[in-house]
């Protein structure tokens, strides 16, 4: 029985050889699968003499036993190769910085907003809205602005293809939206885009208005002043500006103001007003004779601007991470 030996000793080569538990599972087929080496000399026992097969059948269950002990510390010895690997290549620095959270921020345009709306609130003032694709009346009649009024006009108006409806220019559309559907006395502001068929460094075809609106028994162009001189002053967080109103005209105010606040050694218009027009209450069938008060426009982005120091109005909407970063 010595081709035993040699069978176990060739066997443990070809265990320790095995590469993965597939290779394993092959050599281990080969000497004590059905037709495996091992197993052929079980089945050789019964042609030997019959005095000399217990000790054969002993030696080769010896035999069998220690390959079967090969294979499991084999298969062992494969299982924590492995994990060795893996857990190398899953190593986790616990000690390394994180990545980070690329925390948002709000835009600053957005920011602005939130702090006028604050602002106008402590003054009594609700925040109104509308939308922005508004009929001709809204934008238009209803605010007294006649058919033939140069605003009218394709150049400064996007008017939407095969319909009545068009891209408010301003937002002075709320101020009727909302006192259509409220009782007197009004006191509402009203933030939001606007287009105009404009595109420079100071001129965005969408840009964002403030439209401020107070009607009362009472409300009177010095309460316009203070109000709109107030807010200024807070927003920009100096006492000392100075706000001018200079002579104009809106079809929807009489008298109409432009807005001017004091900018280094000069004036910057910063938006218009007035008192609201009779015309514009009594459409809205509220009695001039009985209200009276102002309105507003303001440009929320010339007030961003002017807060921020940015001296380019596109640069608020090519949505460039690295303008946009700075106002986290
Ligand atoms: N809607 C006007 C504009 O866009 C501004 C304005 C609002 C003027 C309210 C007077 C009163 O130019």
């Amino acid at each position: 029985m010595e081709s035993l030996d040699v069978l176990v000793e060739e066997a443990r080569g070809a265990f320790a050889s095995a590469r993965n538990a597939a290779d394993l599972e092959q050599v281990k087929a080969r000497y004590l699968g059905k037709s495996g080496a091992l197993t052929e000399q079980l089945k050789g026992l019964g042609k030997l003499p019959p005095e000399e097969r217990p000790r054969a059948g002993s030696r080769i269950n010896e035999a069998k036993a220690s390959l079967e002990l090969m294979v499991t510390q084999r298969r062992d010895a494969l299982r924590s190769v492995e994990l060795e690997a893996r857990l190398r290549e899953e190593a986790l620095d616990v000690t390394l910085p994180g990545r980070g959270q690329g925390g948002g921020g709000l835009h600053p345009v957005t920011r602005t907003r939130l702090r006028v709306e604050r602002l106008f609130r402590s003054l009594g003032f609700e925040v109104a809205a509308g939308p922005e694709i508004e009929t001709d009346f809204y934008n238009f009649t209803a605010l007294n602005t006649p058919e033939d009024h140069p605003a009218r006009s394709m150049h400064d108006t996007f008017y939407l293809k095969d319909s009545a409806a068009l891209l408010r220019t301003h937002t002075s559309p709320i101020q009727i939206r909302h006192m259509e559907s409220h009782q007197p006395p009004f006191r509402i502001i009203s933030p939001g885009r606007v287009y105009r068929v404009d595109s420079d460094a100071t001129h965005s075809p969408m840009f964002h208005q403030l439209e401020g609106l107070w009607i009362d028994a009472n409300v009177s162009f010095s309460d316009l002043k203070g109000v709109v001189a107030e807010f200024l002053r807070s927003f920009f967080e100096r006492s000392d500006l100075k706000v001018r109103f200079r002579p104009s005209f809106f079809p929807f105010t009489e008298p109409s103001a432009e807005i001017d606040m004091s900018f280094g050694d000069g004036w910057l218009e910063i938006g218009g007003s007035g008192m609201v027009h009779p015309n514009v209450l009594r459409h809205v069938n509220v009695d001039p004779t009985r209200h009276q008060g102002f309105a507003f426009g303001m440009g929320l982005d010339r007030l961003t601007m002017l807060r921020y120091g940015v001296r380019d109005l596109r640069l608020f909407f090519e949505n460039d991470l690295r303008f946009l970063e700075q106002f986290r």
